[in-house]
């Protein structure tokens, strides 16, 4: 399992935490920034990471900034990517199961740092449970489909 992690100036820190969480569980992580508190757009982090695991360089993406919301929004937009905004432990197994979500967003100042390994980790091991929710996603795929033509 390959795993990309995106943040800005909001999420660098947590996304830090959870690189190492990750790289401790044996995962194979790359983190692409950024790094550091100076102010950057997530746009410019979490759309590359999001082609990233639309083109197969990585299994899954991670994407933190201050709400989770601005790098939710870009990283679903594009092809491919079912992005969960996530912030407890409930939706981070449910989104797996029902979503077959491929990447996950959060917010690092909406919640801690412990919660936020819990919902990784959940939300790694999490297994898609197909059928009915096979044919609802399908559904989002084939309108994304047609909007490419
Ligand atoms: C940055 O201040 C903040 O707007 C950003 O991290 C994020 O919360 C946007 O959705």
């Amino acid at each position: 399992m390959k795993v990309v992690i995106a943040s800005d100036h909001g999420g660098y820190q947590l996304a830090n935490e959870i690189e190492v969480f990750l790289t401790e569980l044996g995962v194979n992580v790359e983190h692409i920034g950024s790094k550091c508190a100076d102010s950057v757009d997530y746009s410019d982090y979490g759309i590359p990471a999001a082609e990233k695991v639309a083109q197969g360089e990585y299994d899954r993406g991670i994407v933190i900034c201050g709400t989770g919301v601005g790098m939710s929004i870009a990283a679903n937009k594009v092809r491919g990517i079912r992005c969960a905004l996530v912030h407890d432990v409930y939706t981070a197994r449910v989104t797996r199961e029902h979503n077959n979500s491929n990447m996950l967003a959060m917010g690092a100042r909406v919640i801690g740092v412990d919660l936020a390994k819990e919902i990784v980790k959940t939300w790694m091991g999490g297994k898609f449970e197909g059928g009915r929710h096979a044919r609802r996603i399908e559904k989002v795929a084939e309108y994304e489909e047609k909007l490419s033509k």
